[in-house]
């Protein structure tokens, strides 16, 4: 009795060892399966947003920038509204913070109030240096407002009239920039600002704030399909400066590049200045891939999101009526 009582127990215990294994081995291989999903982020999680911010680095992210930053002073944790302040904000402005448990000797640099203690403070855009102007604030909205304020508006506006004088300084500056046309129904916004700033070396921007129709007669017909805000670089046909240069415009697809935003706008420009530069008269300097990879700037951007996947950028179709032939543009060249 006694061996066979042993011998069953004995077979249930195999029997038991063996779902054990196939359990494991199941747990296992759905465990890996997570695993290896979980490693695939999702491009918007690749984003850094809110850059941490130490004694040792604020001076120079910070203070010798020229750029606007709002930067966070936290315990620990902050409420869901500045992190949506800082993805509204993707690549516009700087967002830090500051750990006020780890960063004592910061706080008392900075000046921080202990007892107010506000929720953040913005550092405006253009000076640098430890008389770099801030404001407190305890909003993102506040936040918002104060950094995108700063950011200073170098966008003047253009008019079929002014064309060729636009054209022509584009086309004198070393490296050439691309004529480009900001087409918005309303003042250009923080984030329009801020790219035309970031990129003027090699793109000349001008706006066209609610043109009229003779204003977009030069892109050969009205805009109405297109959704405003918009941007046409302005590309030459010929690469000779003749007296009689023909234009087409590259232009902004939301249908292809996705909403306009900073992230697509930005590598709009990326990819139309590898395909077009080459074209563009005078200093181009196609020859050097630092500028046609727009290299330093390429740097910049890399720290608060991924500049590879360029999307293909196209000359708008003769059916898009882009094309524009203009008598404005003749005596010059
Ligand atoms: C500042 O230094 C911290 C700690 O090394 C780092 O995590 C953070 O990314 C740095 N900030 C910036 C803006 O580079």
């Amino acid at each position: 009795m006694k061996t066979y009582a042993a011998k069953m127990s004995r077979r249930s215990l195999d029997n038991i060892m063996f779902r054990l294994i196939c359990i494991c081995l199941t747990l296992f291989s759905c465990c890996r399966e997570t695993a290896q999903q979980e490693i695939e982020l999702e491009e918007h999680e690749r984003y850094q947003d809110i850059f941490p911010l130490t004694q040792s680095n604020f001076t120079t992210e910070v203070l010798d920038s020229e750029e606007a930053w709002i930067v966070i002073f936290h315990t620990g944790t902050f409420t869901m509204e500045w992190k949506k302040m800082a993805v509204a904000l993707r690549g516009v402005v700087w967002v830090g913070m500051i750990d006020r448990r780890e960063e004592k000797d910061l706080l008392r640099t900075l000046g921080y109030d202990m007892v107010k203690t506000p929720v953040a403070r913005v550092y405006h855009s253009g000076h640098t240096g430890s008389d770099k102007r801030w404001t407190d604030v305890d909003s993102p909205l506040d936040a918002r407002l104060h950094a995108c304020n700063s950011v200073p508006d170098t966008l003047a506006t253009v008019d079929d009239a002014g064309l060729q004088d636009f054209i022509y300084q584009s086309y004198a500056s070393t490296p050439t920039r691309f004529p480009t046309v900001i087409i918005t129904d309303e003042q250009p916004s923080c984030m329009l600002r801020a790219m035309a700033n970031r990129y003027y070396a090699f793109f000349s921007f001008r706006t066209m704030i609610n043109p009229s129709d003779k204003d977009l007669a030069i892109f050969g017909q009205p805009f109405k399909d297109f959704e405003l805000p918009t941007i046409a670089v302005l590309v030459s046909k010929t690469k000779d400066k003749t007296d009689s240069m023909t234009f087409e415009a590259v232009l902004y697809n939301e249908d292809m590049m996705g909403n306009v935003n900073y992230v697509n706008l930005v590598k709009f420009l990326f990819a139309v200045n590898k395909q077009y530069r080459h074209t563009l008269p005078g200093e181009s300097m196609a020859g050097k891939r630092g500028i046609v990879e727009m290299r330093d700037l390429l740097e910049v951007e890399k720290k608060r999101f991924q500049v590879n996947f360029l999307p293909p950028v196209q000359k708008a179709k003769k059916e898009g009526g882009l094309k524009f032939t203009t008598k404005v543009v003749k005596d010059e060249f």
